[in-house]
């Protein structure tokens, strides 16, 4: 149970850094955008897609038969790439669910005949990641909803055009909806997160969004539900892009590695994977997690882009993680001209991590430091001892003080940076400074 019920325990969560979002359905047999492809996309919103009808797009299903999945393959690549939570798409809005549902036929427990949302928490919960589930409240499948039709929409489609049943299908809808929200809260052990999508269709009163998260509450007390249950999430969720600012709560950004959620191979727009890391970078910079997209293909694999971009990741997590792993946000842009991280020592002293985005020219200077107690300065991914000198504010040197601020070069020779982001760890010490200690030296 969790110690206080309004509000679960956030903490674990702000600092994961790098979470897994794993959009999966039968629309990978076609290489078929997931769920909207049947709506062409959505309007103004890269990317524009084929519209397919919705009635070949719904009765694609049976087609889905990954023989090739294996969830362990993916939990291993993953953690080795540094992400440490999982999002799942139990249900997306084209209503077929990737579990085993009684509430209705269109699953892959019934098509295929295997529970792939209970193996994929299985095999990533053993690796250690946290888990969370995808839920789309809307479920363009379902009757009542009601299913969609070709009519109903406009293609590509446009937020607040969509069809509308009776009200007693709507209530019908919804016990149905929370009835399948209900097989995966008490199904599947622990859910960490609990990722609602769909808020754009129906109104806040209609979905009951506080009667949504009491609900969710009843049976999974410590779970963080996400802000698209409007009014009541624990952490907020900006899409494709970082915020401007940091939210004044915790968050997390989720980013597709090229521009589709699912397995679409005509998408060729893949970021690099120097690219993805420095949204990481930043994400963590700022006091919040990246969770970065993979649309597994229809086999069960992951695309050999993701693949490689994973094992990237990996190779720099490897000699870096601990930048960006269990870190709080770091310095102001004025004092450090990059994204930075920080974390406490055991001794009580701190150590920042400097994140060159950017080459740098000789030196780099980090301001408003405290001058006495940076204690040293190394390269993070090798160890490597750097050349570092204090400036200490001449107004507290003037004025004797006791712990003057100033600023701290450090040199970083360019034969040592790191091809996809180099490292600078600044350890500094709390320990009370020396009143004497010579103006510019470290005590
Ligand atoms: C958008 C997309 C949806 C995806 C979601 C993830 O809402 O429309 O397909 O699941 O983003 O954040």
């Amino acid at each position: 149970m969790s110690t206080n019920p309004t509000s679960p325990d956030t903490s674990w969560f702000r600092s994961l850094g790098l979470g897994l979002f794993l959009h999966w359905g039968h629309a990978s047999t076609q290489g078929w955008e997931l769920s909207w492809q049947m709506t062409g996309g959505v309007h103004l919103q890269p990317p524009a897609l084929e519209p397919v009808p919705v009635r070949t797009y719904f009765d694609n299903a049976p087609s889905f038969r990954p023989e090739r999945f294996d969830p362990a393959a993916w939990a291993e690549s993953a953690w080795r790439a540094g992400a440490r939570y999982v999002v799942f798409t139990a249900k997306h809005h084209d209503g077929f669910a990737m579990f085993d549902t009684g509430l209705s036929d269109y699953s892959i427990a019934k098509t295929w005949g295997r529970d792939v949302t209970g193996e994929v928490v299985e095999a990533f919960r053993a690796r250690g990641f946290r888990i969370g589930l995808y839920f789309s409240i809307v479920d363009w499948h379902h009757e009542d909803y009601p299913r969609l039709t070709d009519d109903a929409i406009a293609k590509p489609y446009r937020v607040g055009v969509y069809r509308r049943g009776t009200e007693e299908q709507w209530a019908h809808y919804r016990r149905f909806m929370l009835g399948q929200l209900e097989e995966l809260l008490t199904g599947y052990g622990p859910i960490d997160i609990v990722w609602l999508d769909g808020e754009f269709e129906h109104s806040e009163e209609e979905w009951d969004f506080a009667g949504i998260r009491d609900f969710i509450r009843t049976h999974q007390p410590d779970a963080l539900v996400n802000d698209r249950c409007l009014g009541h999430g624990d952490f907020t969720t900006p899409e494709q892009q970082l915020p401007v600012m940091a939210p004044d709560r915790p968050w997390e950004t989720c980013l597709t590695m090229s521009s589709t959620w699912g397995y679409v191979p005509s998408d060729d727009t893949w970021k690099s994977p120097r690219t993805l890391l420095h949204t990481l970078i930043e994400a963590a910079s700022m006091g919040g997690n990246l969770l970065l997209n993979i649309g597994p293909t229809d086999d069960g694999t992951f695309p050999p882009k993701a693949v490689e971009r994973l094992e990237t990741l990996a190779g720099w997590m490897d000699r870096h993680a601990e930048s960006v792993h269990g870190t709080q946000a770091g310095l102001d842009l004025w004092q450090f001209h990059g994204p930075s991280t920080r974390r406490q020592l055991a001794d009580g002293g701190e150590r920042l991590y400097l994140h060159l985005t950017m080459r740098p020219y000789e030196r780099i200077t980090v301001r408003g430091v405290p001058v006495n107690r940076v204690r040293a300065a190394r390269l993070l991914g090798t160890g490597t001892p750097l050349d570092w000198s204090v400036q200490p504010n001449l107004k507290h040197v003037h004025a004797e003080a006791a712990d003057p601020s100033g600023e701290l070069y450090v040199s970083v020779p360019a034969t040592e940076l790191d091809e996809l982001c180099t490292v600078v760890a600044v350890d500094l010490a709390v320990a009370p400074v020396r009143v004497d200690a010579p103006a510019g030296q470290a005590a």
